[in-house]
């Protein structure tokens, strides 16, 4: 690609974004951030610590000495609390249910929304989440907002779960994915919503590889 792009996919909980946007990022040879990974470390440590987020010094000073990064490695992006390599613990059931809290407080939302920025300084990335085309990219080159069934996304989330050795029963995912929808969609700040200016791509029915195809000819015509 002769310039620099910024791919923002967009969509709730088990609509594919992770897998597409990590492929596509592949294919282009450029970096994969997922922004939910962020919102999940920060729950992570603040669940360690058990600060309380309606202190504001508290939160200030909680912000201040955490440090979040990512690394790409081997078999995708790694993630670190403070130097220390949590990739795994973030997709916890315990992290799960409580990121909401995270992401809808407006201090730690600023404090990702502006490292997610940092990331596009130098670097063409394709970028996934929830709010990605809204508020971290109103200006992004591509923006693509997935949506699946919820049985079909339910589906996918316990097939993640079951590859990480964690049986769990479909109900009970069917009701998390669904209350997050709820929190996420309604949520004062920065809810998921369909950017006006992005491409509706239903996966429910669709193969992986005809979802990044799709995206991938969708850049190159965006970048030439
Ligand atoms: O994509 P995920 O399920 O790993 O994201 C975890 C949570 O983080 C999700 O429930 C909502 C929040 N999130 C957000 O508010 N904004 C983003 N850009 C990405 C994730």
């Amino acid at each position: 690609m002769k310039k620099k792009i910024v791919i923002a996919i967009d969509g709730p909980a088990g609509s594919g974004k992770s897998t597409i946007a990590r492929l596509v990022a592949k294919k282009l040879k450029i970096l994969y951030i997922d922004s939910g990974a962020i919102y999940r470390a920060y729950t992570l440590q603040y669940l360690r610590e058990e600060i309380n987020l309606e202190e504001q010094e508290t939160l200030v000073e909680f912000l201040e000495r955490t440090t979040v990064n990512l690394e790409s490695g081997k078999n995708g992006a790694l993630i670190f609390v403070n130097r220390e390599n949590v990739t795994k613990e973030i997709r916890s059931l315990e992290v799960t249910a409580n990121v909401s809290l995270i992401s809808e407080n407006k201090n730690i939302r600023e404090v990702v929304t502006k490292k997610l920025r940092s990331e596009a300084e130098h670097n063409s990335l394709v970028m996934d989440g929830r709010d990605i085309g809204t508020v971290v990219f109103p200006d992004a080159a591509l923006k693509i907002f997935l949506t699946a069934s919820i049985e079909e996304r339910a589906r996918r989330r316990k097939d993640d779960l079951k590859s990480a050795g964690v049986e769990t029963d479909l109900e009970k995912i069917k009701n998390d994915i669904q209350r997050r929808d709820k929190h996420d969609s309604e949520r004062y700040l920065a809810p998921l919503q369909k950017p006006d200016d992005a491409i509706l791509l239903d996966t429910t029915n669709l193969a992986i590889d005809e979802c990044v195809d799709f995206i991938i000819e969708k850049t190159l015509e965006k970048s030439v």
